[in-house]
């Protein structure tokens, strides 16, 4: 088999066969084959689709590629939630102890910060000493104790994927559907679990910017979890706007613990509740409706938060910071964006506002990087608010105060005003199950 006919099939428009796909993959992984031919099939993928075959293939060769997860060990069934990156998206931080209040095991696996993207790794190491590192067997026992543990991909999982992810991401093939599926999956499918839910984000701030792809993307990832013999949903989430108030590392843990508190925005509660209703029923514990209604409980009742509690405890993190988020360090210098006019906030280009709190410190441009957890943003304004002119819009946090004008002028150019109000848009759009 040559690299050279595997490019010039999928360059003109063939299915590429199961042995095929293996090769390519085997060849990614072991390093045999070139970036350049890596890069080029990429891009051949990326105008010419994969089918669904093809696409299940890829991501059986993803997994395949490094070590897979033995859960056997866990007791219960064990749901994980995925979300496919956004602005501001917290949603593991809440989502994870609400469902292990109810003895439902989340054995759950993060990533760190993408592109415009936070990472729930990035932001649990806001919390000092909370360690994301833990042998299999440590792991596993917190699950079986406290029916939640959380670590970052450290160990040999879908090295194909890392490969591929670091090639896309420098070629402009990110956002390919049959490339996000079998990354995604991939790397899911590596772990052990039962059910999964995805929360496929759509609009101006998630890697597919209209429904209509993001259903295509959910119901493609639904399809390749039902193969792999999982019990699997997806819910289309907004991400035209950051979830949620806060975005950067401290700021979300901030406001993730405040929404275990029963005091977290609107908007953030809800998708966080519909998440771990759709994991617990997933689990078999009711009807999506019952089990909206008892992550609300868990929220009302304080059960989520002492399990996050619990939780940051058992991996080494300080609790102080969760009883009282006023204990979190804050950054040096702070600066507030104003409105050049008024008017209604009518478009927020949530990926711009990622990359701002990117340019403020909350993020990595290199992997070499610093991560400043303080660093971010807080909104004041959002989608359909009203605002003055000269208003604070934002307020900027950073340690390095040169960031400022950069990231403000980039939310004032991110930043849409008209006069006429805008029409309310969904958080949830729909289900694909
Ligand atoms: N997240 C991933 O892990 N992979 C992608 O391709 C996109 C988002």
């Amino acid at each position: 088999m040559r690299m050279y006919d595997i490019i010039k099939k999928k360059r003109d428009g063939g299915e590429l066969s199961t042995e095929e796909i293996k090769y390519f993959v085997q060849g990614v992984t072991d390093g045999s084959i070139p970036d350049y031919q890596t890069s080029a099939l990429c891009m051949a993928i990326y105008f010419k689709g994969m089918s669904v075959r093809e696409t299940c293939d890829f991501t059986f060769a993803v997994r395949d590629s490094g070590d897979k997860l033995n859960f056997s060990e866990i007791n219960g069934i064990r749901v994980d939630k995925h979300s496919t990156g956004g602005v501001g998206d917290k949603t593991s931080l809440v989502v994870a102890p609400v469902v292990a209040s109810f003895g439902v095991k989340v054995a759950k696996m993060s990533g760190r910060g993408l592109g415009h993207t936070g990472g729930t790794i990035d932001k649990l190491e806001a919390i000092t000493g909370f360690n994301t590192t833990l042998s299999d067997a440590d792991f596993i026992k917190q699950v079986n104790d406290l029916g939640f543990a959380i670590v970052g991909q450290s160990r040999q999982f879908a090295p194909a994927d890392k490969k591929l992810y670091a090639l896309r991401d420098v070629t402009a093939t990110v956002d390919s559907m049959p490339l996000i599926a079998a990354s995604i999956m991939g790397k899911k499918l590596a772990a052990d679990d039962d059910c999964i839910v995805l929360d496929v984000k759509t609009g101006s701030g998630s890697f597919m910017k209209t429904v209509n792809d993001s259903k295509a993307l959910a119901k493609l990832m639904v399809d390749i979890g039902k193969s792999a013999g999982k019990k699997m949903v997806a819910l289309i989430t907004n991400m035209d706007r950051p979830l949620g108030y806060a975005i950067g590392n401290a700021l979300e843990v901030i406001e993730a613990v405040e929404t275990l508190n029963g005091h977290g925005p609107e908007d953030f509660t809800e998708v966080c509740m519909t998440l771990a209703g759709h994991m617990l029923s997933l689990a078999g514990k009711g009807t999506v409706k019952d089990c909206i209604k008892m992550a609300r409980g868990a929220i009302a009742d304080g059960s989520a938060l002492a399990k996050f509690k619990e939780t940051v405890k058992a991996q080494g993190g300080d609790v102080k910071l969760i009883e009282d988020v006023n204990n979190f360090e804050k950054s040096k210098h702070t600066y507030e964006v104003k409105s050049v006019k008024r008017g209604y906030i009518c478009k927020m280009d949530t990926e711009a506002y990622g990359l701002a709190s990117l340019a403020l410190g909350a993020g990595r441009n290199t992997i070499e990087d610093k991560i400043d957890y303080s660093a971010g943003i807080i909104l004041k304004k959002k989608t359909g608010d009203s605002v003055e002119e000269g208003e604070v819009i934002a307020t900027l946090y950073s340690n390095n105060e040169s960031a400022f004008e950069k990231a403000a002028q980039m939310l004032i150019d991110a930043t849409e005003i008209q006069k006429k109000k805008p029409k309310e848009e969904p958080l949830v759009y729909c289900t694909v199950e």
